[in-house]
């Protein structure tokens, strides 16, 4: 079968292209034959079609980001993302949800139809079906400006960044996907487990490894950018036309065993 994904020729946008998770998917899909606009705050070593550098921190750029990728969207791949701590609590929120969102929303009203995104959270957000009471208040907020509001006026949600801007990106797409799909496009999340790339050093450094070799589970190891980009390849693509609103976890088994008891996580974290 020629294209068994559907990519030949469509236009997609890829942020966080320089590196790991984003830099794989940018690379799968340049062979896949789509039309790659690789987007980050680093230059690229990808041969996409267009490179645009973008700070997600920063609304301007991400408005000036939109304009040169243009209309006609067909799959937006948001994967750039921060480690947290040493960047501020609200420098991670921006560029893991708020810059991220309002990136994604710039670019759905002239999306094609059927056209999908897929967010990067992560195992570390674990937990936010318990804490949406909190997180859609944050959720509904309307562009950026309101997002990085409500951000600054909630330090004690966003304390330690990451875990926080992980939850509400899983919140987020399950409101907000459950609303574009009504008119065709899909919205997804990917909640990867430890991954060997230029952010585990910090993750490291952050928790220190026996934390992240608890968060291996069963598999028993880590798993490699190219890991997490196929399945976020495989969810946005046409083939997955009626996933939607969807968390996937890609991390190794990890959550099957800690949702059976086989894998005491809270235990393994008190003894630490
Ligand atoms: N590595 C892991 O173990 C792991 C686990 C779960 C989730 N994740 C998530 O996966 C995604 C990809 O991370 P990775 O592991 O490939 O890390 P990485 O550090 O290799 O890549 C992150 C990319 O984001 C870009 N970026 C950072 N700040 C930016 C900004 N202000 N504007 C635009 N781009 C910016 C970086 O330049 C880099 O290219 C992230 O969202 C991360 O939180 C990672």
């Amino acid at each position: 079968m020629k294209d068994p994904l559907l990519y030949e020729a469509k236009r997609v946008v890829v942020t966080g292209c320089a590196s790991g998770m984003g830099e794989a998917a940018a690379k799968i899909l340049v062979d896949l034959g789509a039309h790659v606009i690789g987007l980050d705050v680093k230059p690229t070593a990808v041969a996409v079609q267009q490179f645009v550098q973008v700070d997600l921190r920063d609304k301007s750029s991400i408005d000036a980001a939109v304009v040169a990728i243009g209309s006609g969207i067909d799959s937006v791949f948001s994967i750039a993302g921060l480690p947290g701590p040493p960047f501020s609590d609200l420098d991670t929120m921006l560029v893991n949800f708020v810059g991220a969102r309002h990136l994604i929303e710039s670019l759905v009203p002239t999306m094609t139809p059927g056209a999908s995104v897929i967010c990067t959270a992560s195992n570390g957000g674990m937990g936010w079906q318990q804490e949406l009471e909190t997180l859609i208040p944050l959720a509904a907020t309307e562009g950026f400006d309101a997002g990085k509001q409500w951000c600054e006026d909630h330090p004690e949600v966003i304390a330690s960044g990451y875990a926080p801007s992980k939850k509400i990106l899983n919140a987020w797409v399950a409101w907000r996907g459950a609303q574009l799909i009504e008119t065709g496009i899909r919205l997804n999340c990917s909640n990867p487990g430890p991954t060997q790339t230029a952010m585990m050093p910090t993750f490291e450094e952050q928790s220190g490894k026996a934390i992240i070799d608890a968060f291996v589970g069963p598999s028993g190891r880590r798993s490699s950018a190219e890991e997490q980009a196929w399945p976020m390849v495989f969810m946005n693509s046409a083939r997955s036309s009626y996933v939607a609103a969807e968390a996937i976890h890609v991390d190794g088994g990890f959550l099957g065993a800690m949702t059976t008891g086989q894998i005491d996580i809270a235990g393994i974290l008190s003894k630490m």
